[in-house]
């Protein structure tokens, strides 16, 4: 083995995938053409203010300096225990059942090494976000994909999930509202997951990423409001989407106590926890006025309707999402996602996400993300349009 050669769980991981595309993205602005992603899921708009101003205060203060704990601040637990009762009708213990986290994405990653060994089996939301596949093969586990279907709504079919992986799985990632599909939790899905987690010994892990931006109102729920669903599992909240705190790092678990104590005790050998000044502008987002989130969501309503209704002009058949910042489409016959995302990119110098990124039942689909600003988004459509027709 060489020097550098990577351990075998990372060579394990799927190649990247879209290489390719990325280095025709960079070809193209070198040669001057005015390239518009509408690849990432990151929001353009700045934190709210009352955050920012949280964060300025906090950040000055010499007590917020220090070390953290992986326990977390009394003001962020408690924030977030309120936020869950007020806005969720979940009552969340906030001295056991909720400690914060680096984001999901690290939550989720550690929840991996939490819980799985050798041998056994994460179920996988397939397309899903892919910290759900990545996660369980670096902690050297193996990642059985959950197709999400179309006419489930897409959600996946518990009664198709193979007995035997099953039988060896400890963890199962679901996630409503969904990325890439935009779906919301289908009419009695968490009740079914419950179910099947008590049927077969396992922990949910619902990752709640997108429940604050969703439209034509429509209000999502939190995986903890089902009935039993603290006995089986965990939720993923994070403040990344719907607060625009992306960069922040500001995220939590919360439901099973003992769950979250497992976790509590991995991250004690990994990291250091929260930085204290983001935990306390976490809890001013919470306790802050709703107002900036809805003003967002009509925001993403708007470009929605603009991005629906070109796709529909072009002849793709496509449902407006009632939640995520997402619009998840078919590609036109006779193309695969990848075939199709480098048409648009070779004829109209805008970039859309390959379903196929997100797992294999992405493939035939294609993303676009809403988090451009409006004219840009405007001006995409109309390239699509002209040239797409
Ligand atoms: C479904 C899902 N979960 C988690 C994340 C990451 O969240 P965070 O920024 O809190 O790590 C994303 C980001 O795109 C996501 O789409």
């Amino acid at each position: 083995m060489a020097l550098t050669d990577p351990s075998r769980r990372l060579q394990a991981m799927p190649p990247y995938m879209f290489a390719e595309l990325e280095r025709r993205i960079a070809e193209k602005r070198k040669a001057g053409i005015d390239v518009i992603s509408l690849g990432i899921g990151d929001p353009d708009e700045p934190t709210y203010p009352h955050i920012v101003k949280a964060m300025q205060e906090a950040v000055a203060e010499s007590a917020n300096q220090k070390y953290p704990t992986n326990r977390g601040r009394d003001e962020f637990r408690g924030a977030l225990s309120e936020f869950y009762g007020e806005r969720f009708g979940v009552e969340i213990d906030p001295d056991g059942e909720v400690i914060p986290a680096i984001g999901a994405k690290e939550c989720i990653y550690n929840l991996c090494f939490a819980f799985l060994d050798p041998d056994d089996v994460a179920l996988a939301s397939d397309p899903g976000y892919p910290v759900y596949t990545g996660g369980p093969i670096l902690a050297g586990a193996e990642p059985v994909l959950l197709p999400l279907l179309p006419e489930l709504g897409f959600g996946p079919d518990l009664g198709a999930i193979d007995p035997e992986a099953a039988r060896r799985a400890r963890l199962i990632f679901i996630n409503y509202p969904n990325n890439p599909t935009g779906a919301v939790a289908p009419e009695g899905f968490f009740e079914l997951v419950v179910s099947f987690a008590r049927e077969h010994d396992l922990l949910v892990v619902h990752d709640n990423a997108y429940s604050e931006t969703t439209y034509d109102g429509y209000t999502a729920p939190s995986f903890l409001a089902t009935p039993g669903a603290k006995e089986v599992g965990v939720e993923v909240f994070s403040l990344s989407k719907g607060f625009n705190m992306t960069g922040w790092r500001c995220a939590a678990i919360l439901g099973n106590r003992e769950a979250i104590k497992t976790y509590w005790r991995l991250k004690t050998n990994v990291d250091s926890g929260l930085f204290e000044a983001i935990q306390l502008a976490g809890a001013a987002a919470l306790r802050g006025p709703r107002g900036p989130i809805e003003r967002m969501n009509e925001t993403y309503a708007r470009r929605r309707d603009l991005v629906v209704s070109a796709l529909q002009e072009i002849g793709v058949s496509v449902k407006p999402p009632r939640g995520t910042i997402y619009v998840w489409a078919p590609v036109p016959d006779g193309h695969t996602s990848a075939s199709f995302a480098e048409l648009v990119l070779e004829q109209t110098a805008v970039v859309v996400s390959p379903g196929s990124m997100y797992g294999p039942s992405g493939e035939g689909f294609f993303r676009i993300s809403l988090t451009t600003p409006d004219e840009r988004i405007s001006e995409a459509v109309e390239r699509m349009c002209e040239h797409l027709a």
